[in-house]
């Protein structure tokens, strides 16, 4: 079976929680490896075939410090060619900012530039995320049961 990677960008710990959660809630059913986005290279997103970024925004809109190479990468990678690659985007940030979960939005379109497959709708998720990710999570549970490389 192939692997899930979940990579987070999390500037105080919101998003790596989730990420982990939502590790913990689908490794029974498939392979899981959750990763630091700052622990991780970039240039690895080409053995990897399904991925899940959970990211929060911070500062003006931008992503979180741990994130900000692979948001370099991938925004200014113009050869790269994403199109082995499956995935899904979850945010977290506040409507209370202008640019409310920009990190989210920019890497889903990053990923999507370079061909990769998008699994399901970006959420992105308000203060109360805790209320609102568990239904998507079930979403994409379902969703990989279909589409998910053995
Ligand atoms: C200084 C600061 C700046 C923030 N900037 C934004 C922003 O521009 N857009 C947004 O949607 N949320 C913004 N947020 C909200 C965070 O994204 C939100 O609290 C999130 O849950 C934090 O997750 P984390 O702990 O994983 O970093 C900001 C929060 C702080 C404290």
């Amino acid at each position: 079976m192939s692997t899930l990677h979940i990579l987070w960008g999390s500037q105080s710990g919101n998003a790596q929680n989730l990420a982990n959660v939502i590790g913990n809630s689908l490794e029974d059913e498939f392979q899981v490896e959750v990763h630091d986005m700052g622990a991780l290279s970039p240039e690895m997103i080409s053995s990897i075939s399904t991925l899940l970024l959970v990211t929060s925004t911070y500062g003006d809109g931008e992503a979180p410090d741990n994130a900000s190479e692979w948001y370099s990468f991938l925004k200014f990678g113009e050869e790269l060619n994403l199109s082995h690659l499956s995935y899904a985007v979850i945010g977290l940030g506040d409507t209370y900012y202008p640019h409310f979960c920009q990190a989210s939005k920019d890497f889903d379109e990053f990923l999507s530039k370079h061909g990769a497959r998008s699994l399901i709708n970006r959420l992105d998720c308000d203060l109360y995320y805790e209320e609102q990710y568990p239904e998507w999570v079930e979403e994409l549970k379902s969703v990989l049961k279909v589409d998910f490389p053995v």
